[in-house]
């Protein structure tokens, strides 16, 4: 595929108004997207699962509209109108408006919620996104019907790309690859594609216990962050990492190789912050608490050999790794010594989960 097969040259039906609702969850990613070439295409390639209770939720009314001058939409989070959205969904259009030539034909209002809160610390980018981008896809498709849904989740993807890169590993799940990689077929740069492989029943129903160190704005955004990467001393070693790292876990998912899967996954967090730390001017995002969790983490596996281990995303909150089948008592090792490091105690229980889902309403 290529970005031209995203246009379609004809709408067969006309829309006059009306509205889809998606919910999207967020992900978490394993090999990590850090660096970007133009138009938001990954300088490596990365592999998420996607997770189940975080999500994003948003209704898509359209009505159409006389004037087709410019853009026009309005936007709600939890029923309260948010005008500071604005900037980023207007970028977001004008990015998207060669794939979609309706945008201007019509008046959106956008209205969204998430299950977590908005200040979390929980980046809600990846889940509004790709809500957003298939909420545009159900217009697409009444205008028209031909589209399979083969082509649906793939532009969604490749949309959703165009808004915040790591959404575009949202709409579908378990496990979601972006980014060219040599060894994965049908791996792309312009759009998320599920893992081909063999999965090992150790990865069914991983568990992701969030934990919640630091619910303020980032210092630094992931755009800045991403920007640093141009002329970084490290980059090219770090992208050429990332796709090793990428084929060792091949092996690793197939034959449930806990031990392996540790090492990759720790090492790409601690890779992640190594890039910022190292990047001119420099940024540290992890604060106290994230290095105490991680402490406690390594002490808690050394005694008890159980397979707990911890990613971080761009931030300094804590996303805790571990298989069903130990949940029971990694989930009280959590309860009792790692929430007194989150902020007001707060943390979030969820899983992996399978990708979007189109709601009636
Ligand atoms: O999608 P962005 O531009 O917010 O970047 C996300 C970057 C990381 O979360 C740090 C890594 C990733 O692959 O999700």
């Amino acid at each position: 595929m290529t970005e031209q097969d995203f246009i379609l040259n004809k709408y067969l039906n006309s829309l006059e108004s009306g509205s889809f609702t998606w919910s999207s969850p967020s992900n978490i990613a394993l090999v990590k997207y850090w660096g970007k070439k133009k138009n938001q295409i990954p300088a490596n390639p990365s592999i998420s699962f996607t997770l189940d209770a975080c999500k994003t939720t948003t209704k898509l009314a359209y009505s159409k509209k006389e004037n087709k001058n410019d853009f026009s939409f309005d936007v709600y989070l939890d029923g309260a109108k948010k005008d500071d959205f604005k900037p980023k969904i207007e970028t977001f259009f004008k990015r998207v408006e060669q794939y979609l030539p309706f945008l201007r034909d019509y008046h959106f209002k956008i209205e969204t919620s998430n299950t977590f809160p908005h200040s979390s610390g929980i980046a809600s980018s990846a889940s509004g996104m790709s809500a957003l981008a298939l909420c545009l896809m159900s217009i697409e498709k009444q205008l028209n019907s031909e589209i399979t849904d083969v082509f649906f989740n793939q532009k969604a993807s490749f949309l959703a790309r165009l808004g915040s890169g790591s959404a575009c590993r949202s709409i579908e799940g378990d496990l979601i690859v972006w980014g060219k990689h040599k060894e994965i077929t049908g791996s792309s740069d312009l759009f998320g594609v599920k893992y081909p492989f063999k999965v090992h029943d150790n990865f069914k129903n991983y568990q992701d216990t969030i934990l919640l160190v630091d619910k303020g704005e980032k210092q630094v955004s992931s755009t800045v962050g991403h920007d640093l990467m141009h002329n970084h001393p490290f980059a090219e070693q770090r992208f050429a990492q990332a796709h090793e790292n990428l084929s060792k876990l091949i092996n690793i998912f197939r034959e449930g190789d806990l031990k392996s899967f540790i090492e990759i996954i720790e090492s790409e967090a601690l890779t992640l912050h190594g890039m910022m730390m190292t990047s001119m001017p420099y940024f540290i995002l992890m604060k106290p608490n994230t290095l105490e969790i991680i402490n406690k983490i390594w002490n808690f596996r050394q005694e008890t050999g159980l397979h707990i281990c911890f990613t971080l995303d761009a931030g300094a909150n804590v996303h805790i790794l571990y298989p069903e089948s130990e949940a029971k008592a990694i989930y009280e090792f959590i309860s009792s010594e790692l929430v007194v490091y989150c902020q007001n105690g707060h943390y979030i229980c969820d899983r992996i989960g399978f990708g979007a889902k189109q709601l009636p309403i």
